[in-house]
């Protein structure tokens, strides 16, 4: 860069590096900072004579000017990065202290995606009349199951490749009911039995499967679950939760189907679709729906009479119904990202682009 300076600059140039090399200190570099790139400086100066040149020779002696300046900027960066080597040096042996010199910022922390669209729901069923819970994540086989209309040798159980907990000591051979929570439905069940009808939660949290891990499958991975409880909900009721959450996380209308879907612990149960908001046109299809037009957004269900009872809920007198986001899959969907195992992975050069 330097070779393609005309002589008036380079002699700049040389004389900025002479002084440079001269400085001692951070301030005597930021004087010649100020006498080159500076206002009224060398540059400026440089600058405001352009329009006195001849027109040919304007874009020139622009590209000049700045080039100089980058070329200044660079050998102060050098020199400020000696002087730091020599203070950090003279600092081991006692000698000498140079409070101007800067020194490197602190890494700053972010937000974990997982985080922020947590809080961005948690936000939005708030404003819906919705209260944030929070359960074990070591939890009883009667609430991960039992209580979900799951018993022991219930096919369904299959569906959730548990991991059970191994207790040491006194309890050891009494104790084979504790797992890891295969989903957020168990807080359904802590729900109930803590609060009286009607009553709207959602449940944030983590879940364990013991899967076999690969681009789209974590043994840890996000859910929130949402259980709403009062006198005569209907599915009208549910899909109206669901498109009003739709709406403002889209800030438009979505339009959503159901399918039939079989969970122990709802019914009827369904999968909850949602036309497709990253398709250019809705319906048109795309990458992200796979060209189908639809996502797949949420299980979700009314809630079986029989978990009612089993938590003490009048079920002549109550209905409910239950929805599972699947919170990972929602902040792969938001910051378009193609390997579920960048979550939960920890590696600071994904984490550090939120
Ligand atoms: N807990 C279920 C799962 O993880 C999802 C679900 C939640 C289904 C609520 C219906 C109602 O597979």
């Amino acid at each position: 860069m330097e070779s393609t300076l005309s002589p008036e600059l380079t002699e700049h140039l040389e004389a900025a590096r002479a002084r440079a090399s001269a400085a001692t200190s951070n301030e005597d570099l930021r004087a010649i900072d100020r006498d080159y790139a500076g206002k009224g400086g060398v540059v400026a100066g440089l600058l405001a004579a352009i329009p006195t040149l001849p027109p040919e020779e304007r874009r020139d002696a622009g590209q000049g000017a700045n080039r100089l300046k980058q070329a200044i900027a660079a050998l102060l960066d050098e020199r400020r990065a000696e002087l730091e080597a020599d203070a950090i040096a003279e600092a081991r042996t006692g000698k000498g202290f140079d409070p101007s010199l800067s020194i490197p910022a602190p890494a700053r922390g972010s937000l974990h995606p997982v985080t922020s669209v947590t809080r961005e729901l948690e936000d939005i069923f708030t404003s819906m009349g919705y209260k944030v819970l929070d359960g074990p994540e070591v939890e009883l086989d009667s609430y991960n199951f039992e209580r979900l209309n799951i018993p022991a040798d219930h096919p369904a159980r299959d569906m959730h490749d548990t991991f059970w907990c191994e207790v040491t000591g006194a309890e050891r051979d009494s104790r084979m009911d504790l797992l890891l929570r295969t989903h957020t439905s168990c807080v359904q069940v802590r729900a109930m039995e803590e609060l009286a009808p009607p009553f709207r939660v959602v449940v944030p949290g983590r879940v364990f499967r013991q899967e076999s891990v690969d681009a789209s499958h974590e043994h840890t991975f996000h859910q929130m679950e949402g259980l709403v409880v009062a006198e005569g909900l209907t599915v009208g009721h549910l899909i109206g939760a669901m498109k009003t959450f739709l709406r403002e996380v889209f800030r438009r209308e979505i339009e959503v189907r159901l399918r039939p879907g079989y969970f122990p612990f709802v019914e009827p149960g369904f999968e909850l679709d949602a036309r497709c908001p990253f398709c250019p046109k809705p319906g048109a299809g795309c990458k992200v729906c796979k060209h189908t037009s639809w996502v797949e957004l949420c299980p979700c269900g009314m809630v079986h009479p029989a978990v009612l009872a089993k938590s003490g809920i009048d079920n002549e007198k109550y209905t409910g119904f239950a929805f599972g986001l699947g919170l990972s899959r929602l902040v792969m969907l938001r910051y378009q990202i193609d390997d579920i195992r960048h979550l939960m992975g920890g590696d600071q050069r994904f984490l550090s682009q939120f």
